[in-house]
């Protein structure tokens, strides 16, 4: 996810883009530039590695003429580390008179390299955007006309992309394409703006149109035309913003663990994205390092994380071992290597981490690393310490995560833990393919179910603000449950400072039980009732024990559960899926659960007391 803006007008282009790109630092901060059209110097470009920061430094180290014409980007990495030359924009044509902005993934770049590459086009970056700028180029060289080359080009991209581009023998035009990416326009008078969220512009103007899928902008001072990929005229929807520019930081969310949350359902799809085919075949080429025959012997695999991401390792481990017959522990990474683990050649540490820099987790790869076992990591930051340090990545692809309560990086990482169990399965022949290909074809619905249970928090959300005064939340959950149910009592504890407490279900009889008394609140994160483990009435039971005891039950349960409802005070239902994909969806109330009860006690959810985004200390 990154930061996008245009800007065609009298005012100073660079006024105007780095002002956006302060307000869309938030959606990636590892690299930024900007490109100006000068009327005499032509293209000129300035980026650098590093927070928007080391741009305004560059820029003013070399200052820039004044301009009415340019984009400007800040960049969260997927494709090529954070260095300067792979930030954006990203020049093309063999004279560089083009330059191109984009945000996503081109899926199908490596083919669209090789081309440009056998034609002698040579390459200053890692990165998959370079290509669509040298492609473009070369057609505007070819038709004389950049809305054609354009057009021409952004029909040949397949995946996730948000693209601008400004040409200097085209120096009144900015053009710009939008394909499952996020793109808006901004309204003004003599002067008209682009960006990935309104926060770009929402200081100059307040009207903005909303570009739709497959549809090609062509901006001028005083005109935006809207057509399709295919060359249909479009209409546009004019919508007025209504926030100020003070809530641009966070896009016009109250906090950016809301706004987080909210992005959940584009982490799955993006953390999907490439790896994962419409027949649901999955392929993982980051682990190519891993061979087949690496996976067939593996003899056990150990998750090592800390904190939510350890939950999302738990999950994991259900499926890894459903699918892929391999036996998996999860560790804390600050517990494991103190207690000196038996580890072989045939050992896989998968590391997962959101930071990458988390220095328990580090440590403990490093320990594995140094008695011969090879280690994967999950990381949701290009380039961390954790990325680099191990024999193979796969990046999720949640954004940047600013609020400290870790969420869409949580739901991307269980994600990943799927596509690697079924990619293992496939690998070990342990799986059928049509079984394989059927849990695929399914995991490929989750993106639409988490945006259902998005829709339906309001219940979830009142019950968290009524409960703001509980001293002690207890959380239940079996199998793929439980550590849903141990990740909604972190969430409550490090955002309203509360006592919560996750359990098996299965557990309470031996212990916990001792707990419930008259209004203790537990919610219960009830199992599909069409599992064939038939854990479902297990978890109606433990209901009706505690109730009997005078807890308060918030069941997170299935649509079509119709016992539910006869045992609990409050039913949040969630969209039928495969049981091991539930936790995608069960565990959204409980985030948005924990934010509104932490809200109503006045606390600062996105930087709770005590706590840091990355502990980068033992
Ligand atoms: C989760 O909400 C917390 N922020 C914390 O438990 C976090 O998940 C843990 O510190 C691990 O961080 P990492 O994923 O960056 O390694």
């Amino acid at each position: 996810m990154c930061g996008i803006v245009g800007y065609v007008g009298p005012k100073s282009t660079l006024d105007v883009l780095l002002g956006g790109l302060r307000r869309l630092e938030y959606r990636g901060y590892d690299s930024a530039g900007v490109s100006v059209i000068d009327p005499v110097e032509g293209l000129l470009t300035r980026k650098k590695a590093g927070k928007l920061d080391a741009l305004i430094s560059e820029v003013t180290e070399h200052p820039l003429p004044i301009s009415h014409i340019g984009i400007g980007h800040t960049r969260w990495a997927t494709h090529g580390a954070p260095t300067d030359g792979n930030a954006h924009p990203h020049l093309g044509g063999p004279h560089q008179k083009l330059a191109l902005i984009h945000n996503g993934i081109i899926e199908n770049f490596a083919e669209l390299k090789a081309e440009l590459t056998a034609a002698g086009t040579r390459f200053s970056s890692e990165t998959d955007t370079e290509v669509a700028a040298h492609l473009i180029a070369r057609e505007f060289e070819n038709t004389g006309d950049l809305p054609t080359a354009f057009a021409s080009v952004v029909n040949r991209l397949h995946g996730a992309f948000t693209i601008l581009v400004i040409h200097e023998d085209a120096p009144d035009v900015v053009l710009a394409a939008r394909r499952n990416a996020p793109l808006v326009v901004g309204l003004g008078d003599g002067e008209n703006f682009l960006g990935s969220d309104v926060a770009a512009f929402v200081e100059h103007t307040k009207r903005a149109i909303s570009v739709g899928q497959d549809q090609i902008v062509t901006l001028r001072r005083d005109s935006v035309e809207i057509h399709t990929f295919a060359g249909d005229k479009v209409t546009p929807e004019e919508f007025v913003v209504d926030w100020d520019a003070s809530a641009a930081s966070k896009g016009g969310w109250s906090s950016f663990m809301a706004k987080e949350i909210a992005d959940q359902p584009q982490a799955v799809a993006d953390t999907l994205m490439g790896r994962l085919s419409s027949s649901g075949t999955v392929t993982l080429t980051e682990i190519d390092g891993l061979s087949k025959a690496d996976i067939a012997s593996l003899d056990r695999i150990m998750i090592v994380a800390c904190g939510t991401a350890s939950y999302a390792g738990d999950i994991a481990k259900y499926a890894i071992e459903k699918w892929a017959r391999v036996p998996v522990q999860v560790e804390l990474s600050h517990e494991f290597r103190y207690r000196d683990p038996i580890i072989t050649p045939n050992t896989l540490v998968v590391a997962i981490s959101q930071s990458g820099e988390t220095m328990d987790t580090l440590m403990a790869t490093r320990y594995a690393a140094e008695r011969g076992a090879k280690v994967l990591a999950i990381c949701n930051t290009q380039g961390a310490t954790l990325a680099r340090e191990s024999d193979a990545v796969i990046y999720t692809h949640a954004g940047p995560e600013v609020a400290v309560a870790s969420t869409k990086a949580l739901v991307a990482q269980i994600t990943a833990g799927y596509l690697l169990a079924l990619f293992m399965a496939q690998q070990r022949d342990t799986l059928s393919s049509a079984a394989a290909g059927e849990l695929g074809r399914e995991l490929l619905t989750m993106p639409a179910k988490v945006s259902t249970v998005l829709e339906r928090l309001e219940a979830v959300a009142t019950l968290g603000r009524d409960m703001a005064d509980a001293k002690s939340v207890l959380f239940l959950g079996r199998n793929v449950g439980f550590p849903v149910a141990m990740e909604g009592a972190l969430k409550l504890k490090e955002l309203a400072y509360i006592h919560a407490e996750g359990f098996a279900a299965g557990e309470l009889k031996h212990g916990p039980i001792a707990l419930i008394e008259t209004g203790q609140p537990v919610i219960v994160i009830v199992p599909s009732p069409r599992d064939s483990e038939t854990l479902h009435p297990k978890v109606i039971s433990n209901i009706q024990e505690i109730r009997a005891r005078g807890a308060i039950v918030i069941a997170i349960a299935e649509d079509g559960d119709q016992l539910v409802g006869d045992f609990a005070e409050h039913v949040i239902f969630v969209p039928q899926a495969e049981p091991m994909f539930a936790p995608l969806l069960t565990v959204i109330p409980l985030q948005r659960f924990a934010l509104e009860l932490s809200t109503a006690k006045g606390l600062d959810v996105d930087q709770p007391r005590n706590l840091a985004k990355s502990v980068t200390v033992e």
